[in-house]
């Protein structure tokens, strides 16, 4: 696991960029934290890092939304799902079967539905005595696809790492 301080939304947009940079076509990165994290933050800096000009907004009300980046991006937020129904509803498999990078705004909830191998990036709010703009990032593989990068990762953001 790759721990990160974020000390501002900025930096958190960066930590989102860089992951782009190392994401390719079929991956899957579950972002996960609560309300306000910064999840949505770190979906902006990882889209405009694709090169995505138009406004990257959090898709509640769609669940997700399609940007045609290269390659292209499907950002989703699942806060709203009711169950396992309408995780199905989404089709998931054939999303990530299509060439793009997939990115799931409270990944924790499809964890069981999505393929073995992701990328999880949690991000907790500060602890009360920290400035309240302090993140800390918890980057982890889970299967081997995100394993081999791992220690490509933890170099492009050293910046960021924490013990
Ligand atoms: N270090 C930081 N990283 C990210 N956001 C920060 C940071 N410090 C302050 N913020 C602020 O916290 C808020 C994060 O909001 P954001 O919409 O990204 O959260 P979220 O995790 O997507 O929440 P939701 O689950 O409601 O979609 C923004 O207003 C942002 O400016
Ligand atoms: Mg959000």
């Amino acid at each position: 696991m790759i721990r990160l301080r974020s000390r501002s939304a900025e930096d958190t947009r960066a930590i989102g960029g860089v992951l782009a940079g190392v994401a390719g076509p079929g991956d899957l990165i579950l972002l996960t934290g609560d309300l306000g994290a910064g999840k949505t933050v770190l979906a902006k800096g990882f889209g405009a890092a694709l090169g995505i000009t138009e406004p990257i907004t959090s898709p509640t009300f769609t669940l997700v939304r399609e940007y045609d980046s290269d390659p292209p991006l499907h950002h989703l937020d699942v806060y709203r799902l009711a169950g396992p129904g309408e995780v199905t509803d989404l089709d998931l498999p054939s999303l990530l079967d299509d060439g793009g990078i997939t990115l799931i705004e409270w990944g924790e909830i499809v964890r069981g539905a999505v393929p073995t191998d992701h990328l999880t990036v949690e991000l907790d709010l500060a602890p009360p005595d920290d400035d309240p703009d302090t993140r800390i990032v918890l980057v982890s593989a889970v299967g081997g696809r995100w394993a081999a990068r791992m220690n490509h990762l933890s170099g492009v953001l050293a910046p960021w790492v924490v013990s």
